[in-house]
C-alpha cells in the first residue's frame, strides 16, 4: 500500500485525471494540486451529478479530506471565488481548502496579456487556454510576481499599483488597452474572502506526512505539456510531469511512493503543435463524438489519433511512471481494427523518440501495429476477466510497449466505472 501517490496525466491532458484523483481521494487524507491553474478542467461524475472543476483539487467534495492548492501553482483568486460559489451550491460546505501563502496569483492583466501576446504571435500562436497561465509563470520566473502572501497583506494596495502600472506598459505596447486602477476594488473585496484559507502548506504537507496520512497529488494538463519535457513551444508554463510534484508542493523527493500515469485508450491534444498518430478523418469525428472530446475549459474540439507508445515510452522515462490507469476504453468498442503506434519514420530512418526540433516532430511518420477490435458493451464490466478477449488484448499489448503495469482502467465516465487491478493507495 501506497502513502504518496502521484498521478499524472501522461499524454497532452485531458486524460480523465479528475475522475481517477476522484476516486482515489476516497482512501486519501491530503489531496494537493502542486502546478498550473484554471487552465485544467478536471471532470467529476457522482450520484447523477457531473462537476467540472479548474483550480479546486479533486477531494473538495469530501469535508474529511485537506485539500491543498500548492506553491507550484498560478491562482487566478476570481475564478476561484466563482468555483467555490458553483460548488458550495450543489451543497457542499468547502471548509476544508487550504492555499500556499507562496502561490501565484493571476490577474486580469495576466489574461489580457496572453490574448496580446498570442495575437502578436500570428501563425506562430500556442493555442493558449487565454486564462493567463504563461504571463503569471512569465512574471514568477521574472521575479516580479504577486504571491498570495502578498495578496492577503496590508501592502498589497502598494504592490498591485506598482504592477499595474508596469503591465499597463507591455498591455499598450501591444496595442491593448490599459487596465483601470478601479480595479484593485474588486481584489480588496476577493481577498477577505480568500485571507483566512491561505497558510504555509509546505510545512501543512510535511506535517501531515510525518503524521502518516495518505497524500494524493493531482496533476493538471500532460507530461507532454511540461515546459522542459513538453513538445516546446507548444507547451503549458508549468511542470505537470511528477519533478513538478517536489517543486509545487515542498514534500522530498525521496517521499514518493508511486506514480500513477494516467492515459487514455487513443490520443487526444488541444492546441497546436506536432500529433504524429492524428485521425483526420470520419474515424477521429466519431471517437470525438462518442468520447465527448471536447475542451472542459475551452470547448474547442480536441484532435483525436491513436494510441502512441513511443509518447508514452517517453513519458513514463521522465516521470518515472510506477502504473498505468487506461481510461476510456469503452470509447473504442465498436471499432473493428484498432491501431497503435509503436515507432516513428523519419528521414528513411526508424525512431523511438520525440525529435527535440518541432519541425522534425512534425516529419515523423507513424508506424502502426494492428489489433482486432472488439463489438461488446463494456460499461458494465467490473473486471479484467469480464472484458471481452479483444480488449484484453489491447490492453495487455499497451502494458507490454511500455513496460508498466496497468493498475486500474475505466469504462465510462462514473465513479462505478473504474476497474481497479491492482491497490494504489
Ligand atoms: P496555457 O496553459 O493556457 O498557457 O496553454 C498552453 C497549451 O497547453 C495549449 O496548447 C493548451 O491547449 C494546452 N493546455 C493547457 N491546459 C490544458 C489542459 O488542462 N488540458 C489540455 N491541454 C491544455
Amino acid at each position: 500500500m501506497n502513502k504518496t501517490v502521484v498521478v499524472i496525466g501522461s499524454q497532452w491532458g485531458d486524460e480523465g485525471k479528475g475522475k481517477i484523483t476522484n476516486y482515489l481521494s476516497e482512501a486519501a487524507d491530503v489531496i494537493v494540486r502542486f502546478q498550473g491553474g484554471d487552465n485544467a478542467g478536471h471532470t467529476i461524475v457522482f450520484d447523477n451529478n457531473t462537476y467540472k472543476l479548474h483550480l479546486l483539487p479533486s477531494g473538495i467534495f469530501d469535508e474529511n479530506k485537506k485539500n491543498i492548492m500548492g506553491n507550484g501553482m498560478v491562482i487566478n483568486p476570481k475564478s476561484l471565488i466563482k468555483e467555490l460559489e458553483d460548488i458550495r451550491s450543489y451543497g457542499f460546505k468547502c471548509n476544508n481548502l487550504y492555499i500556499s501563502d507562496r502561490a501565484h496569483v493571476i490577474f486580469d492583466y495576466h489574461k489580457v496579456l496572453d490574448v496580446l501576446i498570442e495575437e502578436s504571435l500570428g501563425d506562430l500562436k500556442i493555442g493558449t487556454t487565454k486564462k493567463g497561465i504563461g504571463p503569471a509563470y512569465t512574471d514568477k520566473v521574472s521575479r516580479i510576481g504577486i504571491r498570495m502572501a502578498d495578496f492577503v497583506s496590508d501592502d498589497f494596495e502598494e504592490i498591485y499599483y506598482k504592477h499595474l502600472a508596469l503591465k499597463n506598459k507591455e498591455i499598450v505596447r501591444l496595442g491593448g488597452e490599459p487596465i483601470s486602477k478601479d480595479s484593485l476594488k474588486e481584489y480588496l473585496v476577493i481577498r477577505e474572502i480568500i485571507k483566512p484559507l491561505v497558510c504555509d502548506t509546505i510545512s501543512l504537507i510535511n506535517e501531515e506526512h510525518k503524521l502518516g496520512s495518505k497524500i494524493l497529488f493531482e496533476g493538471a494538463q500532460g507530461a507532454l505539456l511540461d515546459i522542459d519535457y513538453g513538445t516546446y513551444p507548444y507547451v503549458t508554463s508549468s511542470s505537470p510531469s511528477s519533478a513538478g510534484v517536489v517543486v509545487g508542493s515542498g514534500l522530498g523527493v525521496n517521499k514518493i511512493n508511486e506514480v500513477l500515469g494516467i492515459v487514455k485508450a487513443y490520443t487526444t491534444r488541444v492546441g497546436e503543435g506536432p500529433f504524429p498518430s492524428e485521425l483526420n478523418n470520419s474515424l477521429g469525428d466519431h471517437i470525438r463524438e462518442v468520447g465527448h472530446e471536447y475542451g472542459a475549459t475551452t470547448n474547442r474540439p480536441r484532435r483525436i489519433g491513436w494510441f502512441d507508445s513511443v509518447l508514452l515510452n517517453y513519458s513514463s522515462m521522465v516521470n518515472g511512471l510506477t502504473g498505468l490507469a487506461i481510461m476510456l476504453l469503452d470509447v473504442l468498442t465498436g471499432i473493428n481494427e484498432l491501431q497503435i503506434c509503436v515507432s516513428y519514420t523519419l528521414d528513411g530512418k526508424i525512431i523511438n523518440s520525440i525529435p527535440a526540433r518541432l519541425k522534425d516532430f512534425s516529419r515523423c511518420k507513424p508506424n502502426y501495429i494492428s489489433l482486432p477490435g472488439w463489438s461488446e458493451d463494456i460499461t458494465n464490466v467490473k473486471s479484467f476477466d469480464e472484458l471481452p478477449v479483444n480488449a484484453k488484448n489491447y490492453l495487455r499489448k499497451i502494458e507490454e510497449l511500455v513496460g508498466v503495469e496497468i493498475k486500474c482502467f475505466s469504462v465510462g465516465p462514473d465513479r462505478e466505472q473504474t476497474i481497479i487491478m491492482k491497490e494504489i493507495i
